[in-house]
């Protein structure tokens, strides 16, 4: 990948080494290194006793796209919904090749009903551009550079609080459906909550991020998360190295796949 000046300057503005493939010799051999964290199980085992407000949303498997929106859209699964302005559905080319999954909407997503809009997103937006991803539909760019954004939660939790695992549970048949759907060819899982729903794992970030795991086959990467980069501006290069390595696995794959 060649970088512009300008986005060469961006990088050394925000305290970034410049990523190239070449420069990253080790990111390839870290590819193989796939974790030892249990998968997840293709179907996750329904729960013993099924809360009544799930039991009404079986079919979310089979959803398409406009269905699944309108799902989420109508969802009074868990008590978010009674606090919501809307849901924060996902954003994205449904085509892209690069997925985000974040935690919950902040106050500024459940206003605007897109994830990520916040001063958290426009962080993550940056990290991407620098790398030459986007989260627009519209526009020339090539799947490849095409990245779809997601959370964990659909709702915002009161006060930004921590997602229960009940939350996380009945939300949780939504992001899967969006990955069947959009399946990725890389997934970025940013911070605690996105890596306990994608990998089954407390483990630290700091613990997980440097190696290649694999949800449902998709290889995936673990990084921090954007507010937590706002807070601790120093791990913004641990981060922006999960971003290369990413990238890394994203070229090896298109390699592997050959020509469109
Ligand atoms: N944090 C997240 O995890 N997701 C958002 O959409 C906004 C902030």
């Amino acid at each position: 990948m060649a970088w512009s000046e300008r986005q060469q300057g961006m990088l050394r503005e925000m305290g970034l080494r410049v990523w190239s493939p070449a420069a990253s010799p080790g990111a390839a051999s870290r590819v193989e290194a796939v974790a030892a964290v249990p998968l997840p199980p293709a179907s996750p085992p329904a729960p013993a006793v099924v809360p009544p407000r799930l039991a009404a949303r079986t079919d979310i498997a089979g959803l398409d796209w406009p269905a699944l929106r309108e799902a989420v859209a109508e969802c009074r699964a868990c008590g978010l919904c009674e606090n919501r302005t809307q849901t924060v559905f996902g954003v994205g080319h449904p085509q892209a090749q690069w997925m985000v999954v974040g935690e919950a909407p902040g106050e500024s997503e459940d206003l605007q009903g897109e994830p990520f809009v916040g001063a958290a997103g426009q962080l993550l937006d940056r990290m991407l551009a620098a790398l030459q991803l986007t989260r627009r539909v519209e526009g020339p760019e090539p799947p490849a550079q095409r990245v779809y954004i997601a959370n964990t939660l659909k709702c915002r939790p009161p006060r930004n609080r921590n997602p229960s695992p009940q939350e996380m549970a009945l939300c949780e048949p939504f992001l899967v459906r969006q990955i069947e759907l959009l399946r990725p060819r890389l997934i970025l899982a940013m911070g605690r909550f996105a890596i306990q729903a994608l990998l089954r794992s407390d483990e630290a970030v700091g613990k997980l991020r440097g190696r290649v795991h694999r949800y449902q086959g998709v290889p995936l990467v673990v990084t921090y998360h954007p507010a937590y980069l706002l807070r601790n501006p120093r791990d913004k290069a641990r981060s922006w190295d999960d971003l290369c390595l990413a990238a890394q696995v994203a070229e090896d794959d298109a390699v592997a796949q050959g020509p469109p």
